[in-house]
Protein backbone atom coordinates (compact mmCIF):
# COMPACT_ATOMS: atom_id res chain seq x y z
CA UNK A 1 0.00 0.00 0.00
CA UNK A 2 2.79 2.52 0.69
CA UNK A 3 3.06 2.08 -3.12
CA UNK A 4 -0.01 4.73 -3.20
CA UNK A 5 -0.69 6.11 -0.02
CA UNK A 6 -0.69 9.95 -0.37
CA UNK A 7 -0.80 10.21 -3.69
CA UNK A 8 -2.74 12.14 -6.20
CA UNK A 9 -5.14 10.92 -8.61
CA UNK A 10 -5.16 13.01 -11.73
CA UNK A 11 -4.19 11.23 -14.27
CA UNK A 12 -4.05 7.40 -15.10
CA UNK A 13 -1.20 8.09 -17.12
CA UNK A 14 0.83 9.17 -13.75
CA UNK A 15 0.31 5.47 -12.41
CA UNK A 16 2.16 2.21 -14.06
CA UNK A 17 0.41 -0.67 -15.88
CA UNK A 18 1.16 -2.93 -12.56
CA UNK A 19 -0.62 0.28 -10.55
CA UNK A 20 -3.26 0.00 -12.26
CA UNK A 21 -3.57 -3.40 -12.26
CA UNK A 22 -3.58 -3.68 -8.37
CA UNK A 23 -5.94 -0.87 -8.62
CA UNK A 24 -8.23 -3.26 -10.24
CA UNK A 25 -7.40 -5.85 -8.17
CA UNK A 26 -8.49 -4.21 -5.09
CA UNK A 27 -11.64 -3.18 -7.00
CA UNK A 28 -13.01 -6.62 -7.52
CA UNK A 29 -11.88 -7.77 -3.99
CA UNK A 30 -14.38 -4.52 -2.91
CA UNK A 31 -16.93 -5.83 -5.17
CA UNK A 32 -16.91 -9.34 -3.78
CA UNK A 33 -16.79 -8.37 -0.34
CA UNK A 34 -19.93 -5.74 -1.05
CA UNK A 35 -21.68 -8.94 -2.68
CA UNK A 36 -21.41 -10.49 0.71
CA UNK A 37 -21.87 -7.84 2.81
CA UNK A 38 -18.60 -8.09 4.23
CA UNK A 39 -17.59 -5.28 6.97
CA UNK A 40 -14.73 -2.89 4.47
CA UNK A 41 -13.65 -0.34 7.41
CA UNK A 42 -10.60 0.48 6.08
CA UNK A 43 -11.22 4.54 6.22
CA UNK A 44 -12.76 4.08 9.43
CA UNK A 45 -12.43 8.20 10.48
CA UNK A 46 -11.39 9.41 7.42
CA UNK A 47 -12.95 12.65 6.04
CA UNK A 48 -12.70 13.35 2.26
CA UNK A 49 -14.21 16.45 0.57
CA UNK A 50 -16.12 16.21 -2.87
CA UNK A 51 -16.33 19.24 -4.76
CA UNK A 52 -17.82 19.74 -7.78
CA UNK A 53 -18.20 22.64 -10.16
CA UNK A 54 -20.96 20.38 -12.41
CA UNK A 55 -23.33 18.19 -11.88
CA UNK A 56 -22.79 14.59 -11.83
CA UNK A 57 -25.22 11.34 -10.60
CA UNK A 58 -22.44 8.34 -11.01
CA UNK A 59 -19.55 10.31 -9.91
CA UNK A 60 -20.94 12.06 -6.94
CA UNK A 61 -22.75 9.07 -5.93
CA UNK A 62 -20.12 6.36 -6.29
CA UNK A 63 -17.52 8.49 -4.27
CA UNK A 64 -20.20 9.47 -1.58
CA UNK A 65 -21.66 5.87 -1.38
CA UNK A 66 -17.92 4.58 -1.56
CA UNK A 67 -16.78 6.69 1.57
CA UNK A 68 -19.77 5.85 3.91
CA UNK A 69 -18.97 1.95 3.11
CA UNK A 70 -15.76 2.19 3.57
CA UNK A 71 -16.65 3.70 7.14
CA UNK A 72 -15.41 7.14 6.64
CA UNK A 73 -17.10 10.68 5.78
CA UNK A 74 -17.72 12.27 2.26
CA UNK A 75 -18.25 16.09 2.38
CA UNK A 76 -20.24 17.11 -0.61
CA UNK A 77 -18.95 20.79 -1.47
CA UNK A 78 -20.74 22.69 -4.20
CA UNK A 79 -18.54 25.65 -6.24
CA UNK A 80 -21.36 28.21 -6.27
CA UNK A 81 -21.99 28.43 -2.45
CA UNK A 82 -18.16 28.07 -1.72
CA UNK A 83 -16.04 31.35 -1.13
CA UNK A 84 -14.69 30.58 -4.60
CA UNK A 85 -17.49 32.40 -5.93
CA UNK A 86 -15.55 35.00 -4.26
CA UNK A 87 -12.73 34.59 -5.90
CA UNK A 88 -10.74 32.29 -3.20
CA UNK A 89 -8.15 30.46 -5.02
CA UNK A 90 -7.48 26.87 -5.82
CA UNK A 91 -4.22 27.27 -3.42
CA UNK A 92 -6.09 28.72 -0.63
CA UNK A 93 -8.95 26.21 -1.10
CA UNK A 94 -6.42 23.42 -1.05
CA UNK A 95 -4.73 24.56 1.94
CA UNK A 96 -7.66 24.50 4.08
CA UNK A 97 -9.58 21.52 3.28
CA UNK A 98 -6.38 19.40 3.39
CA UNK A 99 -6.05 20.53 7.12
CA UNK A 100 -9.61 19.35 7.77
CA UNK A 101 -9.28 15.99 6.15
CA UNK A 102 -7.95 13.55 4.50
CA UNK A 103 -8.50 13.75 0.71
CA UNK A 104 -9.89 16.07 -1.64
CA UNK A 105 -11.84 15.28 -4.74
CA UNK A 106 -12.78 17.90 -7.28
CA UNK A 107 -14.35 18.19 -10.97
CA UNK A 108 -13.93 21.21 -12.69
CA UNK A 109 -14.41 20.62 -16.35
CA UNK A 110 -14.15 24.42 -17.89
CA UNK A 111 -12.57 23.98 -21.02
CA UNK A 112 -8.70 25.02 -20.54
CA UNK A 113 -9.13 25.55 -17.03
CA UNK A 114 -10.14 22.15 -14.90
CA UNK A 115 -6.86 20.61 -15.22
CA UNK A 116 -4.93 23.73 -14.10
CA UNK A 117 -6.81 23.90 -11.04
CA UNK A 118 -7.00 20.18 -9.89
CA UNK A 119 -2.88 20.41 -10.64
CA UNK A 120 -2.85 23.96 -8.27
CA UNK A 121 -5.08 22.12 -5.98
CA UNK A 122 -2.82 18.79 -5.61
CA UNK A 123 0.53 21.16 -5.66
CA UNK A 124 -0.81 22.43 -2.27
CA UNK A 125 -2.28 20.25 -0.75
CA UNK A 126 -1.02 18.19 2.05
CA UNK A 127 -3.49 15.18 1.35
CA UNK A 128 -4.62 13.30 -2.09
CA UNK A 129 -6.58 15.30 -4.58
CA UNK A 130 -8.22 12.98 -7.03
CA UNK A 131 -9.80 14.10 -10.42
CA UNK A 132 -13.52 13.48 -10.83
CA UNK A 133 -13.59 14.34 -14.08
CA UNK A 134 -11.85 18.30 -15.90
CA UNK A 135 -11.81 19.13 -19.28
CA UNK A 136 -8.71 16.27 -20.08
CA UNK A 137 -9.16 13.50 -17.73
CA UNK A 138 -11.86 11.40 -16.38
CA UNK A 139 -9.53 8.44 -14.68
CA UNK A 140 -12.28 7.06 -11.99
CA UNK A 141 -14.22 6.86 -15.82
CA UNK A 142 -11.38 4.57 -17.16
CA UNK A 143 -10.81 2.59 -14.45
CA UNK A 144 -14.16 1.36 -14.41
CA UNK A 145 -14.54 0.98 -17.72
CA UNK A 146 -11.28 -1.08 -17.67
CA UNK A 147 -12.83 -3.32 -14.74
CA UNK A 148 -16.21 -3.99 -16.91
CA UNK A 149 -14.06 -5.22 -20.30
CA UNK A 150 -11.57 -7.61 -18.28
CA UNK A 151 -14.97 -8.91 -16.20
CA UNK A 152 -16.05 -9.80 -19.59
CA UNK A 153 -12.06 -10.59 -21.52
CA UNK A 154 -9.75 -12.18 -19.34
CA UNK A 155 -7.13 -11.02 -21.92
CA UNK A 156 -7.43 -7.99 -23.92
CA UNK A 157 -4.21 -8.10 -26.37
CA UNK A 158 -6.09 -7.94 -30.11
CA UNK A 159 -9.09 -7.16 -29.22
CA UNK A 160 -10.96 -4.48 -31.43
CA UNK A 161 -12.58 -1.31 -29.53
CA UNK A 162 -13.97 1.24 -31.31
CA UNK A 163 -14.00 4.63 -29.71
CA UNK A 164 -16.83 6.64 -31.80
CA UNK A 165 -17.70 10.30 -31.20
CA UNK A 166 -18.39 13.49 -32.48
CA UNK A 167 -16.99 16.38 -30.57
CA UNK A 168 -13.77 17.77 -30.14
CA UNK A 169 -11.15 20.39 -28.68
CA UNK A 170 -11.61 22.83 -31.82
CA UNK A 171 -15.37 23.14 -30.64
CA UNK A 172 -14.60 23.31 -26.50
CA UNK A 173 -15.86 20.22 -25.98
CA UNK A 174 -15.22 18.13 -22.93
CA UNK A 175 -13.05 15.50 -24.29
CA UNK A 176 -11.80 14.28 -21.06
CA UNK A 177 -13.62 10.69 -21.65
CA UNK A 178 -11.78 9.54 -25.04
CA UNK A 179 -8.85 11.11 -23.91
CA UNK A 180 -8.48 8.84 -21.00
CA UNK A 181 -9.45 5.85 -22.79
CA UNK A 182 -7.50 6.38 -26.09
CA UNK A 183 -4.30 6.63 -23.48
CA UNK A 184 -5.53 4.14 -21.25
CA UNK A 185 -6.64 1.04 -23.49
CA UNK A 186 -3.41 0.62 -25.56
CA UNK A 187 -1.63 0.00 -22.95
CA UNK A 188 -3.42 -3.35 -22.70
CA UNK A 189 -2.29 -4.50 -25.94
CA UNK A 190 -5.73 -3.22 -27.65
CA UNK A 191 -6.77 -2.49 -31.46
CA UNK A 192 -7.92 0.93 -30.62
CA UNK A 193 -10.04 2.72 -33.04
CA UNK A 194 -11.04 6.69 -33.09
CA UNK A 195 -13.51 7.23 -35.43
CA UNK A 196 -15.26 10.56 -36.12
CA UNK A 197 -16.37 12.93 -38.75
CA UNK A 198 -13.01 15.46 -40.02
CA UNK A 199 -12.64 18.76 -38.28
CA UNK A 200 -13.58 16.40 -34.62
CA UNK A 201 -9.72 16.24 -34.08
CA UNK A 202 -8.07 15.11 -30.35
CA UNK A 203 -4.85 17.25 -29.68
CA UNK A 204 -1.97 15.87 -31.34
CA UNK A 205 -0.11 15.32 -28.23
CA UNK A 206 -2.90 12.89 -26.91
CA UNK A 207 -2.66 10.82 -30.51
CA UNK A 208 1.19 10.91 -30.07
CA UNK A 209 0.88 9.15 -26.28
CA UNK A 210 -1.49 7.09 -27.12
CA UNK A 211 0.35 5.86 -30.27
CA UNK A 212 3.75 5.65 -27.60
CA UNK A 213 1.62 3.93 -25.52
CA UNK A 214 0.49 1.28 -27.83
CA UNK A 215 4.31 0.60 -29.42
CA UNK A 216 5.63 0.15 -25.51
CA UNK A 217 2.22 -2.56 -24.65
CA UNK A 218 1.34 -4.05 -28.18
CA UNK A 219 -1.72 -2.21 -29.15
CA UNK A 220 -2.34 -0.09 -32.19
CA UNK A 221 -4.29 3.05 -32.89
CA UNK A 222 -6.18 3.50 -36.02
CA UNK A 223 -7.49 6.80 -36.80
CA UNK A 224 -10.55 6.58 -39.43
CA UNK A 225 -13.64 9.10 -40.32
CA UNK A 226 -15.88 5.83 -42.08
CA UNK A 227 -17.92 4.92 -38.70
CA UNK A 228 -18.42 1.50 -40.15
CA UNK A 229 -14.98 0.91 -40.42
CA UNK A 230 -14.95 1.52 -36.78
CA UNK A 231 -17.98 -1.10 -36.21
CA UNK A 232 -16.88 -3.92 -38.51
CA UNK A 233 -15.98 -6.62 -36.50
CA UNK A 234 -14.97 -4.82 -33.45
CA UNK A 235 -15.43 -6.58 -30.19
CA UNK A 236 -16.44 -2.86 -28.05
CA UNK A 237 -18.13 -0.03 -29.13
CA UNK A 238 -18.50 3.31 -27.47
CA UNK A 239 -20.16 5.83 -29.06
CA UNK A 240 -20.14 8.84 -27.03
CA UNK A 241 -21.18 12.51 -27.38
CA UNK A 242 -22.09 14.69 -24.32
CA UNK A 243 -25.04 16.31 -25.78
CA UNK A 244 -25.75 20.16 -24.06
CA UNK A 245 -23.62 18.97 -21.42
CA UNK A 246 -21.05 21.95 -20.92
CA UNK A 247 -21.56 24.37 -18.15
CA UNK A 248 -19.96 27.45 -16.35
CA UNK A 249 -18.83 27.87 -12.71
CA UNK A 250 -22.60 28.30 -11.72
CA UNK A 251 -24.20 25.03 -13.48
CA UNK A 252 -24.99 27.41 -16.11
CA UNK A 253 -24.77 26.48 -19.77
CA UNK A 254 -21.88 28.39 -21.77
CA UNK A 255 -24.00 29.49 -24.35
CA UNK A 256 -21.26 29.99 -27.23
CA UNK A 257 -20.16 26.17 -26.66
CA UNK A 258 -24.29 24.91 -26.11
CA UNK A 259 -24.86 26.38 -29.41
CA UNK A 260 -21.66 24.97 -31.14
CA UNK A 261 -23.02 21.79 -30.10
CA UNK A 262 -26.66 21.93 -31.00
CA UNK A 263 -25.04 22.57 -35.03
CA UNK A 264 -22.73 19.87 -34.30
CA UNK A 265 -25.66 17.20 -33.54
CA UNK A 266 -27.75 18.65 -36.33
CA UNK A 267 -24.97 18.01 -38.54
CA UNK A 268 -23.72 15.05 -37.05
CA UNK A 269 -26.72 13.45 -36.54
CA UNK A 270 -25.88 10.36 -38.57
CA UNK A 271 -23.54 9.25 -35.74
CA UNK A 272 -26.02 7.58 -34.05
CA UNK A 273 -24.95 4.01 -32.60
CA UNK A 274 -27.71 1.51 -34.00
CA UNK A 275 -29.25 -1.73 -34.44
CA UNK A 276 -27.81 -2.03 -37.79
CA UNK A 277 -24.18 -0.63 -37.09
CA UNK A 278 -24.13 -3.16 -34.45
CA UNK A 279 -25.00 -6.21 -36.36
CA UNK A 280 -21.92 -5.63 -38.59
CA UNK A 281 -19.51 -5.78 -35.33
CA UNK A 282 -18.35 -9.05 -33.62
CA UNK A 283 -21.41 -11.36 -32.40
CA UNK A 284 -20.71 -10.80 -29.10
CA UNK A 285 -20.27 -7.19 -29.38
CA UNK A 286 -20.35 -5.14 -26.22
CA UNK A 287 -22.15 -1.53 -25.78
CA UNK A 288 -20.32 1.03 -23.48
CA UNK A 289 -21.13 4.17 -22.62
CA UNK A 290 -19.88 6.37 -19.81
CA UNK A 291 -23.42 7.81 -18.95
CA UNK A 292 -25.46 9.70 -19.18
CA UNK A 293 -26.21 8.62 -22.82
CA UNK A 294 -28.25 11.21 -24.98
CA UNK A 295 -31.13 8.54 -26.47
CA UNK A 296 -32.35 11.09 -29.17
CA UNK A 297 -29.54 11.69 -30.68
CA UNK A 298 -26.59 8.92 -29.32
CA UNK A 299 -28.07 5.93 -29.85
CA UNK A 300 -31.69 3.36 -30.30
CA UNK A 301 -33.16 2.38 -26.60
CA UNK A 302 -32.79 -1.21 -28.39
CA UNK A 303 -29.14 -0.74 -28.41
CA UNK A 304 -28.76 0.54 -24.60
CA UNK A 305 -31.16 -1.62 -23.31
CA UNK A 306 -30.45 -4.82 -25.05
CA UNK A 307 -28.26 -7.80 -24.25
CA UNK A 308 -24.87 -6.06 -25.99
CA UNK A 309 -25.18 -3.42 -23.34
CA UNK A 310 -22.48 -2.92 -20.53
CA UNK A 311 -23.36 0.24 -19.79
CA UNK A 312 -25.08 -0.51 -16.58
CA UNK A 313 -22.38 -2.63 -15.29
CA UNK A 314 -19.78 0.10 -15.93
CA UNK A 315 -21.68 2.09 -14.41
CA UNK A 316 -22.03 -0.01 -11.66
CA UNK A 317 -18.29 -0.78 -11.40
CA UNK A 318 -17.65 3.34 -10.46
CA UNK A 319 -18.50 2.11 -6.96
CA UNK A 320 -15.74 0.05 -6.75
CA UNK A 321 -13.19 1.68 -8.63
CA UNK A 322 -13.65 4.61 -6.36
CA UNK A 323 -13.80 2.95 -3.40
CA UNK A 324 -10.52 0.92 -4.34
CA UNK A 325 -8.68 4.56 -5.44
CA UNK A 326 -9.65 5.93 -2.32
CA UNK A 327 -8.55 3.26 0.11
CA UNK A 328 -5.25 2.61 -1.44
CA UNK A 329 -4.70 6.61 -1.42
CA UNK A 330 -6.12 7.04 1.47
CA UNK A 331 -6.16 4.45 3.59
CA UNK A 332 -3.21 1.84 5.05
CA UNK A 333 -1.98 1.72 8.38
N1 LIG B 1 -19.91 9.17 -16.22
C1 LIG B 1 -20.01 10.18 -15.33
O1 LIG B 1 -19.00 10.76 -14.93
O2 LIG B 1 -21.27 10.42 -14.87
P1 LIG B 1 -21.71 11.67 -13.99
O3 LIG B 1 -21.52 12.89 -14.83
O4 LIG B 1 -23.15 11.42 -13.66
O5 LIG B 1 -20.86 11.72 -12.76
Amino acid sequence: NTVFRGRHFINLEDFTKEEIDTMLDVSLDLKRKFAMGEDTDYLHNKTGFLMFFEQSTRTRNSMEAGMAQLGGHAGFLDSSSMQIAHGETAKDTAIILSRFGHMIACRYCNWGRGNQYLTEMAKWSSVPVMNLQDDLYHPFQGLADLLTIKEKHQDLRRKKISIIWAYAESHKKPISVPVTQVLLFPRYGMDVWLAYPKGWELPEWVITQARENAEKHGGTLTITHDEAEAYKDADIVIPKSWGNWVTDQTGASVSGATAVIDDALVSNKSWKCTEAKMATASKDVMYMHALPADRNNEVEDSVIDGPHSIAYDAAENRLHTAKAVMTLLVGGK
